[in-house]
């Protein structure tokens, strides 16, 4: 879900709209605005996507001081009744929340025994209703009050009738950003919303609530007053917009050879034939000392996280693995002082990867961030990292970010191999390939229309195999994922190896297979494996590298240039986007925003 909000000189809706529209790829089952007009709080909400909003926006709506929403449902159905903004009872406070109350039950019933009567469904109206009733003179004490009688997590923004110059905003565990502009401030859950505006952000820490005039922001906790001070950011607006672009996920696919780019400047050392990664803030005694490495992300991030933990463990020589931030809380692992945990994240705000980082720092786990946005909560939470610097990236399918995820995955390895037993020669090679990735890159994408004949082929399928082993096998988890969620096709990962083990059953004409086959030391036996396909009449798309002699009947070969055989998954897993991308395109589905996802889910 996205929040924003505005205190300033100018109409208020234009600007939450805008923010809001930026915000969409967060959530965007239903959306709304609220103002405060002199006599009464103005709200417009709707199901549906934020241009509907807008679309039905009434001309003059007038406010100065307003709070808007875009929602992914959590609390009861996507409607206009459970849209945000909620109102009080008395209409004369207005709220925008993300997060989850936990005891919302409780105190829905007794406020309704007190005679409250309920318009929505959500746990966010209980919210307001507290802040209304709330026996305090200022706005602040009214929120404070409210937020001591519940539990959970939320990132808020509160409007009142009777302090029209301000809006009131707390974060605990759901972020909130303050930006800083010329006799106006913004609200956001994201900075998406605001740099259109602005580049001077704020963030706020849980526990912290924040004042916003239009002259300025004092922050705060329940305890005391607290100075921050303003980050910039560096990521401008013109990277939110989709250009000529038909699809975000089509623009950032095709600026991957950029993103890499900037995620390697200033990191090979060519002297020393090593990678800097100032951000670990770890000498190279303690990147000795760690005996396993242990990846933690969600979603694709996890799927990026197998990459790296097999570039870890084949380039360092350290026992590495991924698994799911969202499993990894709960199963009470054991935390280790000799393993290096990694958190994997684009957003830097998937509750389930934060979570987990904080259930390792309170046991003494020692974890850094592959993290995409600056200043992000799970940036933040970390001792140090790696950012990816791929810039901003919209569409909710993964693409610029998730391979900047397996370059940094790569400079760790080679970083922590450096100080190891990995040799300078090794080193050198290493670093000559990570160099030539830009280029190579260059090249899958130009290969866009052949990709995309193939991807109209697949789309016709309902349900495809997508299979690799060792090195190629996260590749097709990924490449499967992909697919899935754009296309909606039933799209699955096996190794190659395990097909004969089950899968095989399922295989014939009516059930594509794309099978990950680099030119590796495992090419024989996938090519064997592949014969077992082809002998069944499985249609197959194999990819492959340039220059190999398959000597299957395979009805689509897609080829990427060779890396060195650490690296390949990096470059096998771009020609998996363009397929999908495609096979959606192709399908007629909404490709930047598929049904039921988000782009950062940031309640659990
Ligand atoms: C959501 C998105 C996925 C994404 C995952 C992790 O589930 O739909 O596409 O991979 O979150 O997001 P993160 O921002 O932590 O990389």
């Amino acid at each position: 879900c996205g929040i924003v909000g505005y205190v300033g000189p100018k109409p208020a809706a234009p600007i939450l709209v805008d923010g809001l529209a930026r915000l969409e790829y967060r959530g965007y089952d239903s959306a709304g605005v609220a103002v405060l007009a002199p006599q009464e709080i103005r709200l417009h909400r709707d199901v549906g996507r934020v241009r509907e909003l807008e679309a039905t926006l009434p001309k003059r709506f007038g406010g100065k001081v307003g709070i808007g929403h875009t929602r992914w449902a959590t609390h009861g159905a996507p409607s206009e009744r459970n849209a945000h903004p909620q109102l009080s009872a008395d209409g004369r406070v207005a709220v925008v929340h993300n997060g989850i109350i936990d005891n919302a039950g409780p105190l829905r019933a007794e406020l309704a025994a007190d005679g409250v009567v309920f318009g929505s469904d959500t746990d966010t109206e209980v919210l307001a209703h507290l802040i209304a009733r709330a026996a305090a003179t200022t706005l602040e004490d009214a929120v404070l009050a409210a937020l001591a009688q519940v539990d959970g997590t939320y990132g808020i923004a509160v409007a009142d009738l009777d302090h029209p110059d301000r809006l009131v905003v707390a974060r605990n565990g759901s972020p909130i950003i303050i930006g800083v502009g010329e006799r106006e401030m913004h609200v956001a859950s994201d900075a998406a919303a605001l740099v259109r505006y602005t580049r001077q952000v704020v963030h706020l820490d849980d526990g912290e609530l924040a004042t916003v005039r239009a002259d300025g922001y004092q922050t705060f906790t329940r305890e005391a007053r607290t100075t921050k001070t303003a980050i910039t950011v560096d990521w401008s607006s013109g990277e939110y917009d989709k250009g000529s672009h038909e699809h975000f996920m089509r623009k950032e696919i095709l600026e991957q050879p950029e993103a890499v780019r900037r995620c390697l400047r200033g990191r090979l050392d060519e002297r020393f034939h090593t990678v800097r990664l100032g951000g670990l803030e770890m000498d190279a005694r303690e990147a000795r000392e760690f005996r396993r490495v242990k990846i933690l992300g969600c979603g694709s991030a996890y799927y990026a996280g197998q990459v790296g933990a097999q570039f870890i463990e084949e380039l360092a020589r350290i026992p590495a693995d991924a698994e799911p931030a969202s499993e990894f809380r709960y199963r009470n692992p054991v935390i280790e002082k000799d393993t290096l945990y990694v958190a994997v994240s684009q957003s830097g705000e998937t509750y389930d990867t934060l979570v987990a980082v904080q259930e390792l720092k309170r046991k003494g786990g020692r974890v850094i961030g592959l993290v995409n946005v600056v200043g992000s909560s799970i940036a933040r939470e970390c001792d140090g990292g790696i950012y990816l610097h791929a810039g901003p990236e919209v569409a909710v399918a993964s693409t610029k970010a998730l391979t900047n995820m397996d370059v940094a995955f790569a400079l760790l390895g080679i970083h922590l191999g450096r100080v190891r037993d990995v040799s300078p020669a090794d080193g050198r090679r290493l670093l000559a390939a990570m160099q030539r990735l830009p280029e190579q890159i260059e090249s899958i994408v130009a290969d866009e229309e052949h990709l995309a004949d193939v991807a109209t082929r697949l789309a016709q399928a309902p349900s495809l195999f997508f299979v690799g082993r060792t090195r190629g096998y996260p590749v097709a988890r990924e490449g499967a994922q992909k697919f899935k969620e754009i296309s909606y096709r039933h799209a699955e990962a096996y190794q190659t190896s395990e097909l004969k083990h089950g899968p095989l059953a399922l295989v014939g004409p009516n059930l594509p297979t794309v099978a990950i086959v680099p030119d590796d030391e495992l090419l024989e036996r996938n090519v064997g494996a592949l014969h077992e396909i082809t002998a069944r009449s499985g249609p197959l798309c194999v990819v492959t590298h340039d220059g190999v002699d398959l000597g299957v009947p395979a009805k689509d070969v897609i080829t990427v240039p060779k890396s060195e055989p650490e690296l390949d998954p990096l470059l096998l897993t771009i020609p998996l986007q363009i397929l999908a991308y495609h096979a959606a395109r192709t399908l007629g589905h909404d490709v930047d925003k598929p049904r039921n996802l988000a782009k950062s889910v940031t309640v659990e």
